[in-house]
């Protein structure tokens, strides 16, 4: 499984988006994870499909939008002609999840699974092999800078092995809290696709952020294998 950085432009410059999202793309980030929220599911507004629409047009890097909404099933179809190429939904927003999936699904997009610190891996047993990833939240969603918290490596590692024995293929993501500290246990306990957003856009140079971040992971996929 290859190792990818999904920069979170929640923790950039709103007021240079493309400048600072092209820069963790030069340090090696090759996913873009826009986080959508819509003060209900979630205590926070962020952006809209109209971003992601000026963003598509900056970057060729797959666009990854991380719905924390309720009724996702209204906006889905504006976030794909919008320009996302990967869609994901949290479970627990979702009442009809499958027929979400599809809907993700028939509008062209990857669609993945979120989960929340308190929601057991065993909720998405029936979905699995639907999902293009699933998101594994080390974090309560709303907000960026927060610490990680470690239950969420057991949940890594289950999926790990869920998918190992069903010999599935989705991607396992993880969101929240990663930096050059966390990062070495959550890549040890399976997790490839690696949401960061304070750790690369928070301070310092952006470049080099990214690098560090990715060095570090790439590191520990080495030991896991
Ligand atoms: C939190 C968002 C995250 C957030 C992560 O609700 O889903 O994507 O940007 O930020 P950091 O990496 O700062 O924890
Ligand atoms: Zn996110």
């Amino acid at each position: 499984m290859k190792i990818e950085l999904a920069p979170s432009i929640l923790s950039s410059n709103f007021a240079q988006l493309a400048t600072d999202a092209q820069a963790a793309i030069e340090g090696g980030g090759t996913i873009l994870h826009v986080d959508i929220m819509d003060g209900h599911f979630v205590p926070n507004i962020t952006i809209g499909p109209p971003v992601v629409r000026s963003l598509r047009k900056v970057t060729k890097v797959p666009l990854d939008c991380h719905l924390m909404i309720e009724n996702p099933d209204l906006f889905i179809p504006e976030f794909a002609e919008a320009g996302a190429d990967w869609i994901s939904v949290h479970q627990e927003a979702c009442v009809h999840l499958d027929r979400t999936l599809h809907l993700i699904a028939s509008h062209r997009c990857k669609p993945g699974v979120v989960i929340n610190p308190a929601t057991p891996v065993e909720m998405l047993t029936e979905v699995l092999d639907l999902v293009h990833h699933v998101l594994v939240m080390s974090v309560n969603p709303g907000f960026g800078g927060q610490e990680f918290i470690p239950n969420a490596l057991n949940k890594i590692a289950h999926l790990a092995r869920m998918r190992a024995e069903r010999n599935l293929e989705f991607r396992i993501e993880v969101d929240g809290g990663i930096d050059p500290s966390t990062v070495t246990d959550v890549v040890k306990a399976g997790a490839e696709l690696l949401v960061a957003g304070n750790a690369v856009f928070g301070h310092g140079d952006i470049r080099h952020n990214a690098r560090q971040l990715l060095e570090a992971a790439r590191a520990a996929a080495l030991t896991r294998a």
